[in-house]
């Protein structure tokens, strides 16, 4: 735990974008799990902190999302014509049954656990190229030079992405995440988030054209196809869930890579134990999620009166926000040091990829870029030290946790 961010009695129990909150949120959800578990925050919305509830909330089928409902009432009516929460509308992530089983079973198959392994090969090789190209300098940003270029790699080989449009996606800068944050949207940001989704659907109806021009093996060419049959995906959910693949799994594993990395320098014994027994890595994989998860916390409406959540009624139409990342630390399920990392801990299974029919898509993705890209930093890199572990800067959002830059040398 960090020394420093330990909240005052006069702060609000739950303040997300405050700057000591971004920095260390964990004393806050110390606070928040032992004195209000089920807190109401000034605009409205449950926040739970305890592992039993997070969980319950992510698996009960009385909880979804009503994601238009729910954004017209914290918005207004006309917000459903802002293109970004109108394209967030068709994602898989924002629909509940029977849309949602529908959305997720077209591209469901890319992302078994056969198929992830499959991958292995050139995930391998991505990485080796990225430190091929920077070894000679003896200095990088483990965030742009290091962890970005795998997960963008990836999902645009998985998209059929071609080899000479992708340069602007490797350059391109991680904006998004205030989008998903608990606190409303300014119109500049409103705007900001329309201009994203707009570029990114004129890029997007030109792969598609490309692919119905030339099939390939990839999510694009199988997308289209389902969307040609007319009764499976319509022309906006096909645009808007290309949209979500490309974007969900690139910043969370980013900062999977980049938590985990900050939290093993941190502390020096665990690093020393990984690099002399690299077989403890799948286990550190799940230890850096739990101790550090680069999604913080989701939300569900209350799809029907609950009667005890809790010890709170919950009426129907109340958002519930599951701290996901309070949840890993729960003394109830980790009573051994939660705020601990230990990559040996026994029976880790952090929330950190959600539960129920939610669950991350990609998380057998994202663990297996993790495993290589740290795995492979460690043997060819042994030397390196991260030249600020102490204070490094967190990215202002709070879904969404992690580092604009980590700056190491070797
Ligand atoms: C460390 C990396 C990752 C983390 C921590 C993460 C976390 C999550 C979480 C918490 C959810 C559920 C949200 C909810 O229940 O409301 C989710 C859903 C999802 N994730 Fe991930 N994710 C990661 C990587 C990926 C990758 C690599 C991909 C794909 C390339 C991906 C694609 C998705 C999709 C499509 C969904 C929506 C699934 C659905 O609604 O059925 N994620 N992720």
């Amino acid at each position: 735990m960090n020394e420093h961010a330990q909240p005052t009695k006069s702060e609000p129990l739950f303040n997300p974008l405050a700057p000591e909150f971004i920095r260390d949120p964990y004393p806050f959800y110390d606070r928040l799990r032992a004195t209000d578990p089920m807190h109401v925050t000034p605009f409205g919305i449950i926040v739970a902190s305890r592992h039993s509830e997070v969980s319950l909330v992510l698996r009960d089928k009385r909880f979804g999302k009503d994601y238009v409902d729910r954004t017209v009432r914290r918005y207004g009516p006309q917000i459903m014509h802002e293109p970004a929460f109108r394209s967030m509308g068709h994602w898989m992530l924002q629909a509940d049954p029977p849309d949602h089983a529908r959305l997720r079973g077209l591209v469901v198959k890319a992302f078994t656990a056969r198929r992830v392994e499959d991958m292995r090969p050139r995930i391998q090789q991505v990485v080796d190229e990225t430190i091929d190209r920077i070894i000679d300098r003896g200095h990088m940003d483990l965030i742009e030079d290091f962890a970005f270029r795998l997960p963008v790699t990836i999902i645009c080989d998985m998209l059929g992405i071609p080899e000479d449009h992708r340069e602007v996606f490797h350059t391109g800068s991680r904006n998004g995440g205030r989008l998903l944050d608990p606190v409303p949207l300014s119109p500049a940001e409103i705007k900001a988030a329309n201009d994203n989704t707009l570029n990114a659907e004129m890029y997007f109806k030109q792969l598609f054209d490309l692919r119905r021009r030339q099939p390939g093996d990839d999510l694009t060419t199988q997308l289209v196809q389902a969307e040609e049959d007319g009764s499976k995906l319509s022309n906006e959910e096909l645009t808007a869930n290309i949209i979500l693949l490309f974007g969900a799994g690139h910043e969370t594993t980013v900062n999977l890579i980049g938590n985990g990395l900050l939290a093993l320098h941190r502390n020096p014994d665990q690093l020393a134990l990984l690099k002399a027994n690299p077989s403890l890595m799948t286990n550190a994989i799940e230890e850096f999620l739990r101790y550090d998860s680069s999604v913080q916390s989701t939300g569900r409406v209350a799809l029907e009166d609950i009667d005890d959540l809790g010890g709170m009624r919950i009426p129907k139409g109340e958002m519930v926000l599951g701290l996901l990342g309070s949840a890993n630390r729960d003394p109830s399920v980790y009573p051994d040091r939660p705020d601990q990392l230990d990559i040996t801990r026994p029976n880790v299974k952090p929330l950190s990829f959600g539960g129920g029919i939610h669950f991350c898509l990609g998380a057998q993705l994202a663990r297996i870029e993790a495993e290589v890209a740290i795995t492979t930093l460690l043997r060819r890199l042994p030397d390196l030290k991260l030249d600020n572990a102490e204070n490094p800067t967190w990215r202002p959002t709070f879904v969404l946790r992690g580092l604009t830059e980590l700056p190491a040398s070797w």
